[in-house]
């Protein structure tokens, strides 16, 4: 019995997870079943991704012994760095992510899936080494040697370290690490699902993720943080918002950082987002950006609430990383690095199913054509 058509699935449930839920109308997220308000408040991004990838908080020793695990991974095979050496350095740093990330399984054959041990280390191994391809990339590109990375930092710290060289105030580590927390997961969008249908052929996590990060580069999906800073830095001031935001519409182009496909208030991942900023502002001074970001979304409300577009999780991360002197085209492999436990979570939990993902099609096209010799073709 055929199904009725739903272009790219949309509102189809495609697969049943236990790992996250969000609730568009009322702006809730849970990881789990814990909302992610209580995580930024009380957990760290390593222990969160412990509970996506494993399904509960960690004990002490479950935690201890994580943490040792993905703190002694951090480094890359050398060759993974002279591999980026040979990338053009003008690249866009998710394709130079994608890159390392697809070579980094070459080292690591053990490609049974089905073998639990292996597993962990896999999930181990590209949570670890992630930070440390985008931090060496941003290095790299501009001649600079990549930083090795210091076991004796927490996760962020290291991060923050691996891409200036000095250990970053600790207000920045508190709200970067809780600014992965809430990029790490988030049911089935693009990338996750991407993941998935790679998932669903037992192709193994490191090719997995590389297709993740390919879907997520793009500008409707993780790409929109970039465009976004980009966006408020064209507008420039406080006083030019609200005429921006009025001829962007009336041409009918998106506003980034608007719009979700389930939320239909203001994401509550933004809400926290945008409170984060004015912690780290508070520490370490303003940011323009932000004055410009609150002036687009109170003139972008007066169009768009009554269609249920509101700012969306990369309304106000990009604002964060400006402040902390992070290149803009780095923003989306920051995103990368957080949402990898959330892909891997999706990648543990489909392998019981081991079912081939393969949806059907509405055929448009003609039938019964002869073949045309080219001679006789106008
Ligand atoms: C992420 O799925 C996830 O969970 C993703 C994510 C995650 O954590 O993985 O949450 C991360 O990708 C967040 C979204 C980041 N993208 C952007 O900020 C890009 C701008 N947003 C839009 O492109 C859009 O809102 C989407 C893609 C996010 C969702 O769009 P839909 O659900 O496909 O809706 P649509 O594009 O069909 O638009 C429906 C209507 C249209 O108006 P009409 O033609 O009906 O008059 O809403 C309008 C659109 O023009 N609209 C917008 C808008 N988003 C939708 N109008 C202005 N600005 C916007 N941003």
């Amino acid at each position: 019995m055929p199904h009725d058509f739903m272009p790219g699935l949309a509102g189809v449930p495609a697969a049943k997870s236990a790992i996250s839920d969000v609730d568009g109308a009322r702006g809730v997220l849970e990881y789990r079943g814990i909302r992610v308000e209580e995580l930024c408040a009380s957990s760290s991004y390593l222990e969160t991704a412990y509970l996506l990838l494993f399904g509960h908080l960690p004990s002490r020793g479950e935690l201890s012994k994580w943490t040792e695990d993905v703190t002694r991974h951090r480094r890359v095979k050398f060759t993974i760095i002279d591999l980026m050496k040979c990338l053009p350095e003008h690249g866009h740093p998710m394709d130079a992510l994608q890159a390392a990330v697809a070579a980094l399984g070459m080292f690591y054959p053990g490609r049974n899936v089905k073998d639990v041990e292996n597993n962990y280390w896999s999930a181990v191994r590209l949570v670890a080494k992630l930070p440390t391809i985008v931090a060496a990339w941003a290095r790299l590109r501009r001649g600079d040697e990549a930083i090795p990375p210091r076991d004796d930092l927490e996760f962020s710290e290291n991060f923050l370290y691996m891409m200036t060289e000095s250990v970053p105030p600790a207000v920045w580590s508190e709200v970067f690490d809780d600014c992965l927390i809430l990029h790490a997961e988030h049911t089935m969008n693009a990338s996750t699902f991407t993941g998935m249908i790679t998932a669903s052929t037992l192709a193994d996590p490191y090719t997995v993720v590389a297709s993740s990060i390919g879907s997520l580069k793009g500008p409707l999906h993780g790409g929109a943080n970039e465009e976004v800073v980009q966006m408020l830095k064209e507008i420039g001031t406080p006083g030019h918002a609200r005429e921006f935001v009025v001829q962007r519409l009336a041409d009918k182009r998106k506003l980034m950082g608007f719009g979700h496909r389930v939320y239909k208030v203001k994401d509550p991942r933004a809400v926290i987002l945008q409170s984060l900023s004015v912690k780290l502002f508070k520490a370490c001074g303003s940011s323009p950006l932000y004055d410009v970001a609150v002036e687009v979304e109170r003139a972008a409300s007066e169009h768009l609430d009554a269609k249920g577009i509101y700012p969306n999780v990369d309304f106000y991360s990009g604002i964060i990383y400006d402040k902390m002197g992070i290149d803009v085209d780095l923003f989306t492999p920051l995103f990368a690095m957080a949402r990898v436990s959330g892909w891997l979570a999706h990648w543990l939990e489909q392998l019981h199913e081991n079912k081939l993902f393969r949806p059907d099609q509405i055929y448009s096209g003609e039938h019964n054509r002869s073949y045309v010799p080219l001679n006789e073709r106008s």
